[in-house]
Order: C-alpha cells, then sequence, then structure tokens
C-alpha cells in the first residue's frame, strides 16, 4: 500500500463483535491494543497488563475471522529476553493472530530479529512508548529535540533492519513522523502524529466517544457512543418502571 501511496488505516479491537465491524467496514490491520488494560479492563496505564488477558481478547477477536491482518501487542514485560519474546509470539499465533507488535527500537532488536526468523510478522511501535509511563512520568511527545529525531531515526532503520513489516508511531512530532515516513521503506502508522505517515491507526472506543471519562487532543470522537448509550438505556430503564 505504501508503494502504491494508499493510505492504511488501522483500529483496535478487542473482541469478536467489535473484530467483526472494523473488518466489514474494509480496516485492513486491526490490532488487539494493550490499550485493552485502560479501556476495557480499568486500569490506570498499560503496564498492568498480562498475557493471560491478552490472549483471551485475541482469542475472542481471532474468532470473528477478519479479512484484515490481525495483530496483538506484546504487553510490558512479555519481551524482555529472546526466549519470553518468541515463546509469547508463539502463544498469541495459537491463539489467532498474524501478527506481533512491541515497543521499542534499537534496545529489542535481537527479540524482533528472533521473532522474524520465527516466520512471525512484526509491528513496531515508535514513540512515545505507553509501556514507559512510569519511568517516564507521564505521555510526552517525540521528536522536539535534535537528539530525539536521530535517535527515531536509528530505532527506525533498526526496525527495517531487523525485518519489521510497518512501525506505529505515536505521539511523534508531525515534521519528524513526515521525514521518518520519506526515508524508511517500510510503512508508517501515526497515532497523534500528524498527517504525513502512511496512515493512521487509533483506539476505536475514542474514535467512536466511548469514553467521556477524558480527552485526548489528536482524536476528536465521531460519535458521541457513551451518551447515546446512556440516553437508550435511561429510556429502556423508564419504560419497564412505568408498566
Ligand atoms: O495498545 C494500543 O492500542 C496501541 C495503539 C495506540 C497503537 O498500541
Amino acid at each position: 500500500m505504501k508503494s502504491r501511496g494508499e493510505k492504511i488505516t488501522s483500529l483496535t479491537a478487542y473482541d469478536f463483535p467489535m473484530t467483526r465491524l472494523l473488518d466489514e467496514a474494509g480496516i485492513p490491520l486491526i490490532l488487539v491494543g494493550d490499550s485493552l488494560g485502560m479501556v476495557v479492563l480499568g486500569y490506570p496505564n498499560t503496564t498492568h497488563v498480562t498475557m493471560d488477558e491478552m490472549e483471551h481478547h485475541v482469542r475472542a477477536a481471532a474468532r470473528a475471522k477478519p479479512r484484515a491482518l490481525l495483530a496483538a501487542d506484546m504487553p510490558y514485560r512479555s519481551y524482555q529476553t529472546v526466549g519470553e519474546a518468541v515463546a509469547n509470539a508463539r502463544r498469541f499465533v495459537a491463539a489467532g493472530a498474524e501478527a506481533v507488535k512491541a515497543e521499542g527500537g534499537r534496545e529489542i532488536i535481537p527479540q524482533v530479529c528472533a521473532i522474524v526468523a520465527e516466520g512471525i510478522p512484526f509491528l513496531g511501535h515508535l514513540g512515545m512508548l505507553p509501556q514507559h509511563v512510569l519511568e517516564e512520568g507521564g505521555y510526552h511527545v517525540k521528536g522536539k529535540k535534535d537528539a530525539e529525531h536521530q535517535a527515531l531515526l536509528a530505532d527506525a532503520d533498526a526496525l527495517v533492519n531487523a525485518g519489521a513489516f510497518a512501525i506505529v508511531l505515536e505521539l511523534v512530532t508531525p515534521p519528524v513522523a513526515a521525514d521518518l515516513t520519506r526515508r524508511i521503506p517500510i510503512p508508517t502508522i501515526g497515532i497523534g502524529s500528524g498527517p504525513d505517515c502512511d496512515g493512521q491507526i487509533l483506539v476505536t472506543p475514542d474514535l467512536l466517544g466511548m469514553l467521556p471519562w477524558y480527552s485526548l487532543k489528536h482524536v476528536k470522537p465521531k460519535l458521541n457512543a457513551a451518551e447515546q448509550m446512556r440516553a437508550v438505556v435511561k429510556e429502556w430503564k423508564e419504560g419497564v418502571e412505568k408498566k
């Protein structure tokens, strides 16, 4: 798609109906993200998500048998060593995933090479890395300083050489995301990284307005699902109570 100049769209799903709906809408890349922890399981950040929880949701999403490529996110501390990375990536494939994603650049290259050598497609993730929220003390935009720009370029090149098929760029400054997109041969898929990536990914409940308790600069919900759900439930409740 990158070589044809076609924009790539990707969304997250965590269960059977959402995977099926996204697939029927023609989304080509569906990610069972570890955002699961925050948008479904109620954790304060993604560092609490376990392999067992991810696997349960990957299985549910895979039951939709999407035509889309189904990728699974490797959770916090599930790819610390090459052995763990390969074993956990295999677990996701056995659960129905067709690709895996993990956060990081040069520091995880041995793990990426081993996963790719297993024949498992690998999706990179650079920029703001949510699994590093505790060390970094928050979610910070990356690429503002020249040193960050150079580090992102080196990480992206390393992921390309290790065999990644695409790279998610999260909260990277738009000019740096555009520069990376021009320089690397594989697609960049941006989230909060400006319009010039090869594709865009969003956390589906953010797009649908299902989580009214916070707002994000980079997503303007296209639906107010939370409000509509509350109204429908209230109307149904009142209807039952009147009888
Ligand atoms: O976990 C997730 O949903 C992600 C996307 C934000 C890219 O990693």
